[in-house]
């Protein structure tokens, strides 16, 4: 959301301190595409050559030394692309099975990606962070916008901490008293089930949906069309253009043409 909307001021935050550092190393500039592209073409030979003894001794060096060219290719080698860890911080993810994953054009998107990242940063006041939701929420203003990217509830998520009902549902009621803006993205419903969280704790506001097809997940019920809702806080959602399913989950739904990320 942040690379693509590219506001001049932004405060980025995750527990997650992987994340954290990969982003902020593009910031500094000790990431950059032909540095991403020399080490995953040397890594990659080495996949090519070795498989899963190689995935599995890289995994073993990122979880010694916690780099974050380590987690790249960790990243886009493991299993359906899952980021998970075990509860003494160790990435834990198995091999994806694809030896060959590095090949030279998959190498180029994935250096052009970083290269993008760095272009839509430069120059901005971005200050990337390791903090939890409840430390940065506690920061906001009226006059800022937040965004909200949380674990998907009931999708068996599994990132650096765990993520539950109580701390979701603690999120919500949080986040409905914040002074300024703020949207959420959360899955909405696929064909087995609603996520019933959504009416429980989101009710009232602006949804909108699109449907995407989700390639990422541990299991092949996960991996299927689901409709994902940006949830709005009324007054500051942008005018429905029709593209997209809107659900008007208010009663009385505050229509304003204000564009969507803006500040109030
Ligand atoms: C759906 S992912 C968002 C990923 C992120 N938007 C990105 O592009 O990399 C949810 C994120 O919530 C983070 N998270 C989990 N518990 C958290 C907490 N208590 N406070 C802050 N972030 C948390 C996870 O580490 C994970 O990266």
């Amino acid at each position: 959301m942040a690379l693509n909307f590219a506001p001049e001021r932004a405060l980025l935050a995750d527990m997650n301190h992987h994340i954290i550092n990969l982003y902020a190393g593009i910031q500094s500039g000790a990431i950059y595409g032909s540095k991403v592209r020399d080490f995953l073409a040397i890594e990659g030979k080495r996949l090519a050559q070795a498989g899963a003894a190689y995935y599995y001794e890289v995994r073993d060096r990122f979880n010694e030394q916690g780099s974050s060219l380590d987690f790249l290719f960790l990243n886009r080698s493991c299993f359906n692309g899952v980021m998970r860890f075990n509860r003494h911080g160790k990435f834990n993810v198995p091999f994806g099975h694809k030896p060959e994953r590095y090949a030279p054009s998959y190498i180029t998107k994935i250096v052009n990606q970083v290269n993008w990242a760095r272009k839509q940063m430069a120059g901005k006041k971005w200050e990337f962070r390791v903090a939890s939701w409840q430390d940065v929420l506690a920061e906001v203003r009226a006059d800022d916008f937040v965004y909200l990217d949380p674990p998907y509830i009931g999708r068996h998520t599994d990132y650096v901490n765990g993520w539950d009902d109580k701390e979701a549902s603690s999120l919500a009621r949080v986040t409905k008293a914040l002074p300024s803006g703020f949207a959420l993205s959360m899955w909405l419903e696929n064909r087995h089930r609603k996520n019933e969280h959504i009416n429980e704790h989101w009710s009232g506001l602006e949804v909108r949906v699109c449907s995407h097809f989700y390639h990422v997940g541990s299991s092949e019920t996960l991996r299927n069309e689901i409709d994902e809702a940006l949830i709005i806080k009324p007054g500051f959602a942008t005018r429905d253009n029709g593209k997209q399913k809107t659900r008007q989950m208010a009663a009385s739904k505050i229509q304003q043409s204000l564009p969507l990320f803006l500040p109030s």
